[in-house]
């Protein structure tokens, strides 16, 4: 094959999406009558890089993480994970959930070390996979604690590195940090960023904080609120590699402005919709 043929060929590979969710509409029936979480959503990820969902509470994202895991059924439109177009769980993704997510009667080893248990690895093994990852989130020292003994952000860092544990390709978190401190957040973003670095899986988060949308991302997806749409994809020219460092940037603080200015308007429509949502209930 002549060199620009096998140049082309490697392009190609490095371009090829990861995620691509192509005109996915989701409706839900409630008792307040069917609802549009999410309406003709396209976009895609591509493969090693970092993408963030942005948007207010309620506008359809976790609905997307959720299809895009495959845990949805009866949407319209089509989902690909690596190329293979899913009606279920793909073996490549890894996902942390929004809501609190580790074994209370199980220590950290061994809930990181979980997803490889129930792969049948023996325990020496699975635990000397489990402390690699322990180490990475910057847990190394709390082995034997049980999630009880540990902070709100350490306890998601044990919930990260189970995920971790069995190398997905695809990551997807939806609102990690949420229950964190700004602090707590900046630190653990840092954690993040090194740890793609490290390990370059394609990954999605979903966040409504636009600094940490920011820092970590190559690009950010600004959802409408309901019907969540795409309103706008935004590049986030900043360099690689990142620390949290780039938080007091200029150009940091322009991007964080531009995705404000576009999710303003999103959020005051939330607030509005269930400002008056409340008045119909008690009225
Ligand atoms: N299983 C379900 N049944 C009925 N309605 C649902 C269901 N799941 C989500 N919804 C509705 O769909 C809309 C989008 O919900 P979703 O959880 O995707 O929002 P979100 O953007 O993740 O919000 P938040 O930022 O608060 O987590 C909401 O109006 C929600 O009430
Ligand atoms: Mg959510």
């Amino acid at each position: 094959m002549p060199a620009s043929a096998a140049k082309l060929r490697l392009a190609e590979t490095v371009k090829e999406a990861d995620l691509v969710i192509d005109g996915v509409t989701m409706r839900f029936e409630t008792r307040e009558g069917a609802i549009t979480a999410v309406d003709d959503m396209s976009f895609s990820v591509e493969r090693g890089e970092f993408v963030s969902i942005i948007g207010p509470s309620g506008c359809g994202k976790s609905t997307v993480f959720n299809i895009l895991g495959g845990l949805v059924r009866g949407y319209e439109g089509k989902v690909s994970v690596g190329g293979d177009v899913i009606s279920g769980p793909h073996p490549s993704i890894g996902m942390v959930f929004q809501e609190e997510s580790t074994f209370p009667w199980r220590t950290v080893l061994d809930n990181v070390a979980f997803p490889l248990e129930v792969k049948g690895v023996r325990k020496a093994e699975r635990h000397e996979a489990a402390r690699h990852f322990i180490d990475m989130v910057g847990l190394n020292g709390f082995e034997q604690r049980y999630p009880a003994e540990l902070s709100g952000g350490m306890r998601q860092r044990v919930a990260i590195a189970r995920t971790l544990v069995f190398e997905p390709k695809i990551l997807l978190m939806d609102e990690p940090f949420a229950a964190l401190d700004e602090q707590t957040r900046l630190l653990l973003g840092d954690k993040v960023l090194k740890i793609q670095e490290t390990l370059k899986q394609t990954t999605l988060l979903i966040t409504h904080n636009i600094t940490e949308a920011v820092q970590l991302s190559d690009r950010v997806i600004i959802m409408t609120f309901r019907p969540g749409k795409v309103k706008r994809i935004v590049d986030i020219r900043l360099p690689r590699p990142r620390t949290g460092d780039v938080v007091g940037s200029e150009a940091f603080g322009r991007h964080v402005a531009e995705i404000w200015n576009d999710l303003r308007e999103e959020a005051s429509r939330g607030m509005a919709e269930s400002e008056a949502g409340a008045r119909r209930r008690k009225g």
